[in-house]
């Protein structure tokens, strides 16, 4: 077999005709949806699957991090998987020291600010024999996966450089915005040097199989406009032009970044991906966003935006939302049901199933517009 896009698995399944809908103008019969962080501890699969084997290890063993890319697919009937992976992969596999602390996130041996810190980190570089276990996961994975779809994904640069910067996880990205501002010459080093980097991990993605991308910007919602624009979305431009010559389709998302999605739906295009979609967390209602992004510029598809923490409300609450959620929607040309961001640890997984089972039986009402 070839790459399930091109080789006829995946090309018609409901993920991939709602983010193609921006250009193709059909939308798919049944509503996709798929939820981030969907492989992790809210799975008791998955926590007997980690047991002892630390979060960046399980990561690079291709059976474990196939196997757990699986569970959610098989628990839920997700109409995706997500690679099971992080945004730090890469910088591991180029060497930089890097760790994900559990409840903390990822980690730096060293946190990189000064000139001479930069100029030494983009001496390091990812290689192709370094991405050979991404590449393997992939591949077994995919070949499980047949008519369902696999999402690869990478961190954008400015998320990493604020991980990078800061050192560790950060609430306002004081250090990383200061250097932006205060240095753009070092600053722009460092996310070009972190664009090269993680397009490089997702075109690997890809070229093994993966059939759409997603370019995580968690944290671009810290910048102001005019900074997203002159210091984050040139970088995010440069990662998705290693990938847009494959024809996968790319999603686009941040937190916190109303002010942003027109911008975050530029970067993409400027890159010169054709089927380009939105990622919109629970702050902004998806009906909104689609009207945002449909300002003087042809409409997008979109993903989102049940809010993570109505999973853990009574039934009834969360039901009406995601029916909200779904009708909104439908305003969209596409749109892929997913949550605002992660799926929290403590989630009751059956409460995931159920909802994917509403946003199935809702797609048959779509027709009564
Ligand atoms: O199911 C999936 O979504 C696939 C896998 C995935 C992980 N990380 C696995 C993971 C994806 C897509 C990511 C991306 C990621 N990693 C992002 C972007 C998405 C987002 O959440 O905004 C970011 C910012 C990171 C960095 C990172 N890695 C954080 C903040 C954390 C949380 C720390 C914690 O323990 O709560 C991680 C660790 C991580 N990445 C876990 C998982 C399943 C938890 C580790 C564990 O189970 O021990």
């Amino acid at each position: 077999a070839g790459h399930p896009l091109t080789d006829g698995r995946t090309d018609r399944s409901p993920l991939v005709e709602a983010l193609r809908a921006g250009t193709t103008g059909n939308r798919p019969e049944m509503t996709p949806v798929w939820f981030m962080r969907q492989a992790g501890r809210s799975l008791p699969e998955y926590r007997a699957a980690r047991e002892g084997v630390s979060m960046l290890d399980s990561c690079l063993r291709p059976d474990l991090a196939s196997e757990i890319t699986l569970q959610p697919v098989r628990r839920h009937g997700v109409d995706a998987g997500i690679f099971f992976s992080d945004i730090v992969v890469p910088l591991r596999l180029a060497g930089v020291e890097v760790d994900i602390a559990p409840g903390v996130g990822p980690v730096m041996g060293q946190a990189y600010r000064t000139p001479d810190d930069v100029a030494r980190l983009v001496e390091t570089e990812l290689t192709e024999e370094s991405l050979a276990p991404i590449v393997e996961a992939v591949a077994l994975t995919v070949d499980a996966l047949g008519t369902t779809p696999l999402i690869g994904f990478a961190g954008a640069p400015f998320t990493l450089a604020a991980y990078l910067v800061e050192g560790r996880p950060s609430r306002d990205h004081l250090a990383a915005r200061a250097l932006l501002r205060g240095d753009p010459e070092t600053w722009q080093r460092l996310v070009d040097w972190a664009a090269d980097l993680t397009g490089t991990f997702l075109r690997a993605q890809v070229r093994a199989g993966a059939s759409a991308a997603q370019l995580f910007d968690s944290w671009a919602g810290s910048l102001s406009l005019a900074d997203y624009a002159a210091g984050a979305a040139p970088a995010s431009t440069r990662a998705l032009g290693h990938v847009a010559d494959l024809g996968v389709p790319v999603v686009h998302f941040g937190t916190g970044t109303g002010h942003l999605l027109p911008a975050m739906r530029d970067a993409v295009t400027a890159a010169g991906v054709r089927d380009v979609a939105v990622g919109v967390d629970y702050r902004t209602p998806i009906d909104e966003a689609a009207r945002l992004l449909a300002d003087g510029h042809a409409p997008v598809p979109v993903q989102g935006n049940v809010d993570p923490a109505l999973l853990a409300a009574p039934w009834d609450v969360l039901e009406a939302h995601v029916r909200d959620v779904v009708r909104r929607g439908r305003t969209a040309p596409g749109h892929v049901v997913n949550l605002g961001h992660g799926v929290p640890p403590d989630t009751d997984p059956d409460v995931l199933t159920r909802v994917v089972g509403l946003v199935h039986a809702l797609s048959g009402e779509a027709s009564e517009r």
